[in-house]
């Protein structure tokens, strides 16, 4: 969001605004005229609408039709305007397009598609800052043997896979890719050879995975970086998400959403499974890296699935 504010305003002031002018609201008039919209699952969507936010942009957001009231409602708060689409996620990725171009909005995605990669390319940049975060808390132990990444389009698999190969080489972890097994397009791209698009409804739990059209962007990453990919059943993720609220071999207990726990779940399928264990080199030496990508998005459901709200789950933290 940044990065397309300040283009504007350089456009149309010839000079490029440091971010503090921009947050200042020196520029507002410039601001009202820079619409930007996506379509999302619910997270992406809330981030963009933060973005415009904190810029003062107007935002549209398109909700497919089984993004929950929960998800919309934490949207509608930050003030953007909702617009809900029939179909998938990949409708609303289409209507998002086709209204931007009709209005001359900004798509600010993080999937992209032929004739629109660089605004994804940025998303995916912030994405990789949480790998860079992991590295940094991870010290001088031996790097990861393994990192377990969930995905929806792949971007955010993308932009860790790519981190750490760029940061670590040939020392690398090895890259499993994990999604629910109704919305597994990264899996169909890898039995393809391309970047594929599913079909079906894409219903799952994990919500935030819930896409059927592979980021052009991350498939030309993932192809060359990704070592496996792996689908998982609904049922996996609420009992991950259970085993983090409750904390694990005296870990502090930890909010884990329905998309956030996808990586851990994979890991537990793998451990229980001998041959698959092997296949993956994966045993009791191996250090894995887990990324928890949303906390309790949805309260409803958040305590619908553990049995308990986010608070009551941290307030046993700081019990314990
Ligand atoms: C919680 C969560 N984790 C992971 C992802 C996967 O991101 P991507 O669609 O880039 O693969 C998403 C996508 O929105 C998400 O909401």
């Amino acid at each position: 969001m940044l990065r397309q504010f300040r283009a504007r305003v350089a456009a149309e002031t010839g000079a490029a605004p440091s971010t503090g002018e921009l947050l200042a609201g020196r520029f507002a008039e410039i601001a009202g005229s820079l619409t930007v919209c996506c379509a999302t699952d619910g997270n992406h969507g809330r981030s963009v609408a933060w973005g415009a936010r904190t810029f003062g942009l107007p935002c549209v957001i398109y909700l497919h039709e089984q993004v929950s009231a929960g998800r919309e409602a934490a949207i509608v708060r930050l003030g953007a305007e909702v617009r809900r689409v029939g179909g998938t996620y990949d409708d609303s990725v289409h209507r998002a397009a086709g209204d931007a171009a009709k209005n001359g909005w900004t798509v600010v995605s993080d999937t992209s598609y032929e004739g629109y990669r660089q605004i994804p390319r940025d998303v995916m940049a912030g994405y990789a800052v949480m790998a860079a975060e992991a590295l940094a808390q991870w010290g001088a132990a031996p790097p990861p043997s393994h990192v377990f990444l969930q995905a929806g389009v792949g971007g955010l698999a993308a932009a860790v896979c790519g981190y750490l190969w760029q940061t670590l080489g040939a020392a690398r972890p090895r890259v499993v890719v994990v999604e629910p097994e109704t919305a597994a397009c990264l899996f169909a791209s890898a039995a393809e050879g391309k970047a594929a698009t599913i079909g079906g409804d894409l219903d799952t739990v994990m919500a935030g995975l819930a896409a059927g059209e592979t980021s052009l962007v991350a498939w030309d990453l993932l192809r060359h970086g990704a070592d496996d990919f792996m689908t998982l059943p609904d049922a996996s993720a609420p009992l991950a998400m259970r085993l983090l609220a409750a904390g694990v071999d005296g870990d502090p207990p930890l909010v884990a959403g329905e998309s956030a726990v996808a990586g851990l779940a994979a890991l537990i399928c793998v451990r229980r499974r001998p041959a698959l264990a092997a296949a993956l080199d994966l045993d009791a030496e191996s250090r894995v890296l887990l990324f928890s990508t949303e906390g309790d998005t949805d309260p409803v459901l958040y305590r619908e699935l553990v049995g308990r709200t986010a608070d009551e789950v941290r307030a046993a933290t700081s019990d314990s």
